[in-house]
């Protein structure tokens, strides 16, 4: 039995087997075997439902300097903007007018948000729009400053690993940040009743099967509900400027390996991937993602949170051309909920 049917059947697999799953999912029937079960999985677990969420990237202030990002500190020519909280708030209004039921706060680790802040804006949030899920995107955080967002009615929070692979991370980061407490972060998370969201940029500078490899046995050991995965894609003012974009191809691959590796698992299709690929929403869907995130970002800012170059944020990427994304993924052969829709726990029916 080849190594693709091998992870079909027994997803558990070690380093040497997922890089040769990668390997091997390079063939046009490897690929095509791996969507039709991931396809298969989603459809089990989500018949044909595409979430939706608002996404508010509310500051893009930065205290980090990762190699990859648009906003990290030492960019000094990002034009750097803060939303107040009732800026924020507008951004819900409009978005619970057009029917969004989960916010996502997204942010750079900014010092400004203090957690009284964030604890603030997170229960005016839940207070207005109880039946919301409040998901946070805002980095590395203590225990306790998670555990006080929790308790402020935080739901859901995404942290993206970027890679597990230490010596991989050395050459994404500078040597001040550490995958240790990173993972460390997920699994606080994860404890304080979070759904968790992890996950990686495909094609990375340096990134190589045996590391994605790596990134899948995290994956698989965290178990998290959500999983973020989006081609890395450059941004010209980064030591990473000169660095080729990650392939569309591999990460589509990796979708639907990771929707087999982990059948309930949210899987956005991401905005970098739609800015790589004008199709490339459609093809996420196609490969066994099943989350959309538009942007509900106050319009003016929305270039300004530009972590790479060309980043979508107009057209369906736009929280506001809803109509626009619901013939698209209906056109795709989906149907888009406006539900807040968490992670699956079992099939949708016995079979
Ligand atoms: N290309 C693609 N994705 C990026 N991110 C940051 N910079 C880039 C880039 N240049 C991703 C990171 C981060 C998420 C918010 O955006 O994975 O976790």
């Amino acid at each position: 039995m080849g190594i693709i049917e091998r992870f079909i059947e027994h997803p558990e697999l070690g380093k040497k087997e997922y890089a040769e799953l990668l390997q091997a999912s390079e063939s046009s029937e490897g690929r095509e075997r791996l969507k039709k079960e991931a396809l298969r999985l989603r459809r089990l677990y989500y018949g044909d439902t595409v979430y939706v969420r608002g996404l508010i990237e509310f500051t893009n202030y930065c205290k980090n300097d990762c190699f990859y990002c648009g906003i990290r500190h030492g960019n000094r020519e990002a034009e750097r903007y803060r939303l107040t909280k009732e800026e924020i708030l507008s951004c819900c209004e409009a978005g619970y007018g057009l029917g969004f039921r989960t916010f996502v706060l997204q942010g750079g680790e900014d010092p400004w948000f203090t957690d009284g802040r964030m604890e603030e804006a997170v229960r005016s949030i839940k207070e207005r729009y109880p039946d919301c899920a409040v998901t946070l995107s805002i980095g590395e955080r203590s225990f306790e400053s998670y555990r006080r967002l929790r308790e402020a009615g935080a739901d859901r929070y995404l942290l993206r690993h970027e890679t597990a692979s230490e010596e991989h991370y050395r050459k994404l980061h500078p040597a001040e940040m550490s995958l240790s407490h990173r993972k460390q972060c997920l699994y606080s998370l994860k404890e304080l009743g979070y759904q968790v969201g992890a996950g990686i940029m495909v094609g990375s500078p340096g990134q190589t099967y045996e590391e994605l490899a790596e990134d899948l046995i995290f994956l698989r050991e965290l178990q998290p509900q959500m999983a973020g995965i989006g081609p890395f894609v450059p941004h010209h003012s980064t030591p990473f400027k000169d660095e080729p974009a990650g392939s569309v191809d591999l990460t589509l691959r990796l979708l639907s390996i990771i929707r087999i590796l982990l059948p309930k698992v949210l899987l956005p299709a991401t905005t970098a991937l739609g800015t790589m690929d004008p199709l490339g929403r459609e093809k996420g869907f196609a490969a066994g993602a099943n989350v959309v995130m538009p942007n509900l970002s106050p319009a003016e800012n929305r270039k300004q949170y530009e972590l790479y170059d060309n980043k979508l944020c107009t057209g369906a990427e736009a929280a506001e051309s809803l109509a626009d994304l619901k013939k698209r993924v209906e056109a795709a052969g989906w149907k888009l909920s406006m539900e807040r829709g968490d992670a699956a726990e079992e099939p949708l029916q016995e079979n």
